[in-house]
């Protein structure tokens, strides 16, 4: 009698379970069956009354009954969700391709469309971009550079000092006995130099673009300027590695591959040897254009990183040698885009952005050609 019941049962309750439309009709159906009235409850309630032998028998099938109605309906209610997912996918999509409003709002400035530039040319050659603070101290901004207190370098820097309760004091011991060193605006992107060796062990891969300050202002200097650094250092590293990344870098910067290089003998406390370089130029309707060798024009600083700022950063001149270079971003940018008045550069003209902004949507790529 109760193996024709439970055979019944089981065919109408798969029957009811699979025609359940939704879940609050699968709800209904578990009811009827597992619910506390349910047929399928009621059928384990009778195992109390049972024999032994007979409870033996019974009692498996009934809670086999109860594992694949259970099974069942769980998997109904997988498949009822699914459906349910599809039909939200389809009908309530975003259209992720509308049109953006291209009506231009503004421009990218030219020298944050430089930088973006130099990011993606270094990058590509395996640099990564890092930062400092542009109110610097004395120490990163100088000593550490091995440009000592009373050296005179430090007076061809036009520095900007912050005068702390109306005293400049170069590094002085607070009353808490914490020595506290002269703040400055950087006058270089050189610290980040010291900031990154301090900080990351070599191989070291870096450009640092940013904002640098001295106290000079005419056509060709205003009081803030920005630089970018570039540092390398690794294990024999040597002025072939210098010379063949400035002119990767000069010919994708440039767009050309017509680039001469000259480098000059020079001097700077944080390099040896240093080198000054030149890039040569032509005149192409009464414009300086970089290409060609008709003349040269002096674009950066660099050389070897002082085996005395290496040590300074806590890593041994013996086993690590590196390059540097120090850059103006704001000439670089006159040169490629033909400004001619630096000071323009930070009137905030909203005539001269909008002549010689870049459209804010076209990133530069190498491939697509940077200045593009
Ligand atoms: N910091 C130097 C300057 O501002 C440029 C430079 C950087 C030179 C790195 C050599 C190496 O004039």
């Amino acid at each position: 009698m109760f193996v024709i019941q439970i055979d019944q049962l089981t065919s109408e309750l798969h029957e009811r379970i699979a025609s359940a439309g939704g879940l609050a009709a699968l709800e209904a159906v578990r009811v009827i069956a597992l619910g506390k009235q349910g047929t399928v409850t009621a059928l384990l309630k009778t195992l109390g009354a049972m024999s032994p032998e007979q409870r033996q028998v019974e009692g498996p099938r009934i809670q086999a009954l109860r594992e694949v109605v259970t099974t069942a309906i769980a998997s109904r209610k997988a498949a009822i969700d699914a459906a349910d997912l599809d039909r939200r996918l389809a009908t309530e999509a975003l259209d992720m391709t509308l049109p953006v409003d291209a009506a231009p709002r503004g421009t990218v400035h030219p020298v944050s469309q430089v930088m973006d530039e130099l990011a993606e040319i270094f990058a590509d050659l395996g640099f990564a971009v890092a930062e400092g603070p542009e109110i610097e101290d004395d120490w990163h901004n100088f000593s550490a550079l091995n440009i000592p207190d009373h050296h005179p370098a430090r007076a061809m820097h036009d520095t900007f000092y912050i005068e702390e309760a109306g005293s400049l004091p170069m590094a002085h011991v607070h009353e808490d006995g914490e020595v506290r060193r002269r703040m400055l605006l950087r006058t270089h992107t050189s610290p980040v130099q010291i900031r990154t060796m301090m900080t990351q062990a070599p191989p070291i891969r870096i450009i640092a673009p940013g904002r640098t300050y001295r106290s000079d202002s005419d056509a060709t200097h205003t009081p803030m300027f920005h630089q970018v650094e570039g540092l390398v250092i690794d294990r024999g590293i040597h002025m072939g590695h210098l010379k063949w990344t400035l002119e990767t870098f000069l010919k994708a910067f440039f767009e050309t591959d017509d680039i001469h290089l000259r480098l000059r003998p020079s001097y700077f406390p944080f390099t040896e040897p240093s080198a000054e370089v030149d890039v040569g130029y032509t005149m192409e309707k009464g414009r300086r254009v970089i290409g060609g060798a008709d003349g040269f024009l002096e674009v950066l600083g660099s050389g070897m990183v002082h085996p005395k700022v290496i040590a300074a950063c806590g890593l041994d001149p013996d086993e690590y040698q590196g390059f540097a270079f120090g850059c103006g971003i704001d000439r670089l940018a006159m040169l490629k885009y033909g400004m001619d008045d630096l000071r323009a550069f930070f009137d905030g003209d909203l005539r001269w952005l909008r002549h010689y902004g870049f459209a804010a949507l076209s990133v530069p790529t190498l491939s697509g050609g940077v200045g593009a």
